[in-house]
């Protein structure tokens, strides 16, 4: 193995020796039994691709348009609480990093640093927003957002409430110093009456962001067909399958299994990204092949965090080293030359 590969493939075991052991389970930890976060990685590695030859692979095309918005990588940095308890730079050691990259940043409305100082790194990012019971107290959070230049909102749907996490000994949430999330709201937000969840997030919610905000809405934690088309139907520009990384519900589908269904029900209508148990750049070539038009990584940035902004820097240059080999072995040139490479799962998989 290259020092790089190991390098990419110890990033779990260094964080280990780094973080608090609250902060690393927090950052590991699934959901219920984490059933579906521990069948994530190995559910694209199921998946058997059909490569081209004979193909010119010389000049390749690494990046994507996604929203409008051009950006160097395929893969986009999804939004994770808590970046400042991983490394004292947190979203902002994020962001330089993936700004140095010319990626996408997509920052947790729970982030422990202000939009501004995100965007004054000259990132592109976006805003990921949980809307609470009370809509009106959103709006201010959402304004500077807005004001700070946050080129499309990410609607987080799959989460009523937070889903059940077992732990071991102290959780994150007692020893966490608080000031290091959550500093995008009005002070005493989350003590207001209607400060909870939403637990009646409808389609018309996407409406209401999208004239609030004036911003592209995506919608995160969309894993059936017939939701991700009711998404569209509502004015969603893009639809992103993702499970939360096994996070809420334990048990929800591998987001491979869903992709496929979803590109073919919105697929001409709408961007679908995909994100969950990618860790490598042939994940991201199989993501591209099974119809995604970009997808997000959240453990592994996160992880990489721990040794700070060059921690993140490493691991987005080993990932397009990665993805560039995986393309010319596809006889790919770009996302869009991926598509169709899929073959049947691998045999005794199912
Ligand atoms: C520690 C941690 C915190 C997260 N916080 C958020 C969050 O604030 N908002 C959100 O929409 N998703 C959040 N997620 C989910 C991620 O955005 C993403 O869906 C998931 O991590 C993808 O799976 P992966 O970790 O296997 O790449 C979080 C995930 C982790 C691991």
């Amino acid at each position: 193995m290259s020092a790089d590969a190991r390098w990419l493939a110890g990033l779990e075991d260094r964080a280990r020796g780094l973080l608090p052991a609250p902060v690393l389970e927090y950052v590991l930890q699934g959901a219920g039994d984490s059933v579906s976060t521990a069948e994530a990685v190995a559910a694209w590695q199921r998946v058997r691709l059909l490569p081209h030859v004979l193909r010119d692979v010389t000049q390749l095309d690494l990046g994507v348009t996604v929203l409008g918005s051009r950006v160097e990588l395929p893969w986009g940095v999804a939004p994770t609480t808590l970046q400042r308890a991983v490394h004292p730079d947190g979203e902002l050691a994020m962001a330089r990093a993936t700004a140095e990259a010319g990626g996408l940043m997509v920052v947790s409305s729970n982030a422990g640093t202000t939009f501004e100082q995100i965007a004054q790194t000259g990132v592109t990012w976006w805003l990921q927003a949980y809307l609470p019971a009370d809509r009106t107290l959103a709006e201010p959070m959402l304004a500077r957002a807005v004001d700070a230049g946050a080129g499309a909102v990410v609607l987080t749907v799959d989460t009523p409430v937070v889903g059940t996490k077992h732990h071991v000994g102290e959780r994150v949430w007692d020893v966490v110093d608080p000031a290091l999330l959550r500093v995008n709201f009005d002070e005493g937000h989350d003590q207001q009456p209607g400060a909870d969840k939403a637990t009646d997030l409808g389609p018309h919610d996407l409406d209401w962001l999208a004239e609030r905000t004036g911003l592209p809405v995506v919608v995160k934690g969309v894993l059936r067909p017939d939701d991700a088309r009711r998404c569209v139907q509502a004015g969603a520009r893009a639809v992103w399958v993702s499970n939360h990384g096994g996070r809420q519900l334990d048990r929800a589908v591998a987001t491979v299994d869903a992709l496929g269904a979803v590109v073919d029900e919105v697929g001409e209508d709408a961007e679908v990204y995909v994100d969950g148990g990618l860790r490598t750049g042939l994940d991201v070539v199989t993501a591209a092949a099974s119809g995604a038009d970009a997808v997000f990584l959240g453990r592994s940035p996160l992880l990489a965090l721990a040794e700070g902004q060059e921690g993140v820097a490493r691991l987005h240059r080993l990932l397009r080293e990665q993805w560039a080999e995986a393309l010319r072995l596809t006889g790919c040139r770009s996302v869009a030359d991926t598509r169709g490479l899929t073959a049947a799962p691998a045999p005794n998989s199912l």
